[in-house]
């Protein structure tokens, strides 16, 4: 083999080797230490991967997430493992409190009040695409198609609150990028009563290097939203009043409509209508482009849907919407120059990653998560 080969194998059989010992069963840990439960969109990420080697575990990764699904369609950001003990990941059950605050949330299983990025679809589609098991794919399929239209009617439903045609977040943990500037100011207006937090610990610093994390003032933030959304009963009723964070960004609703186009391929292979996913898929499209993209900047932002005020920072969720298939050219070309410039190129031809956060701005941090790092997921 050549050197790039065996490199090449050497890297896939580490990482089959990382998955393979983090196997739990019916799922997989992001990490024994910092992660240790079935995070939501880590699972579709690693049942992707799995499906290139391992159908039945890459559809037993999925099964197991959405036997956790909310009555509402929600799918949990985090279904929290009970053989684990509550000390060994904050905010764990007993925080979150799920099961007895909220009817729509499963009562056989824990999990957070939350979702993250509806990424499931198009997972599933790639797992069929490698499935050497038609049968048992297309089985699989008929089982999982109805969770993942009743995911997607969640967040139409419920998480749209302005009507604009866009989901939002209720939380900085929602769309997986925790602490990126892309919520900073929306974050730093925030106002806690005092008093409003009760004391915690946090259990991240125990595993993982301080200077990676975010800052204890961005986890009383966190920890904030939590509790505002969790004493309303997780009720997207009345998320308005709720809850103090409800922002649409390019990214999770790039995402959104990535796999609204994959349920309409789905839906071809278990025979239901594509119909609904096509209106959907044209009308997050639409929505996009006139909420999210800035014609000054030329950029995708996030926006408050409540001041519907777009954010000016760089960061990586401005490239997802590269995932729209019908993206408009003169866009992309915009998008693209943004890229390849000095705030997000490292200049290393031949290795082109792409950073969290612009390289030149006021809160780039080339340790802290979602500051600077990359996320190889994200490219
Ligand atoms: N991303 C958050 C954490 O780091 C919660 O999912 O714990």
């Amino acid at each position: 083999m050549k050197r790039g080969e065996e490199r090449l194998a050497a890297l896939r059989d580490g990482a089959r080797l990382v998955l393979d010992e983090n196997w739990l069963g019916s799922s997989t840990l992001p990490s024994r230490t910092l992660y240790p439960h079935q995070w939501s969109w880590d699972s579709a990420f690693i049942a992707i991967g799995r499906s290139w080697y391992d159908q039945a575990k890459a559809q037993r990764e999925l099964e197991s997430l959405f036997k956790a699904q909310w009555a509402n369609g929600k799918v949990p950001h985090i279904v929290f493992n009970p053989k684990v003990p509550d000390d060994a990941y904050f905010p764990g059950p007993t925080f979150w409190q799920t099961s007895t605050r909220s009817k729509d949330a499963p009562r056989d299983v824990e999990t957070s009040g939350i979702t993250q990025p509806p990424i499931h679809a198009q997972a599933a589609l790639e797992m069929h695409r490698h499935a050497r098991d038609q049968a048992s794919s297309v089985a699989f399929l008929k089982w999982l198609y109805p969770r993942l239209v009743a995911e997607h009617d969640y967040l139409a439903r419920h998480r749209d609150p302005t009507g604009i045609g866009l989901a939002s977040v209720v939380h900085p943990w929602e769309s997986g990028l925790d602490n990126s500037p892309v919520w900073g100011r929306d974050l730093s207006e925030l106002a806690i009563p005092a008093g409003a937090i009760p004391p915690y610990q946090r259990h991240d610093l125990a595993h993982a290097n301080a200077a990676d994390r975010p800052t204890n003032e961005a986890y009383d933030r966190f920890v904030y939203l939590v509790l505002r959304y969790r004493d309303s009963g997780y009720d997207d009723s009345v998320l308005l009043d709720a809850v103090p964070f409800t922002m649409a960004s390019p990214q999770f609703n790039a995402i959104y409509l990535w796999s609204t186009h994959a349920l309409v391929e789905l839906a071809d292979v278990v025979g239901a209508d594509p119909t609904p996913h096509r209106e959907a898929a044209e009308r997050i499209h639409s929505a996009l482009l006139s909420h999210l993209w800035d014609p000054d900047a030329r950029c995708f932002a996030a926006m408050d849907v409540r001041t519907k005020e777009r954010g000016v920072e760089d960061t990586i969720v401005a490239f997802a919407p590269l995932l729209d298939p019908e993206h408009p050219a003169d866009h992309r070309t915009s998008i693209v120059d943004t890229l390849k410039s000095n705030c997000f190129h490292p200049d290393r031809p031949g290795d082109f990653v792409v950073p969290s956060y612009d390289l030149l701005g006021e809160d780039f941090d080339r340790r802290r998560y979602w500051r600077g790092p990359i996320w190889i997921n994200t490219n």
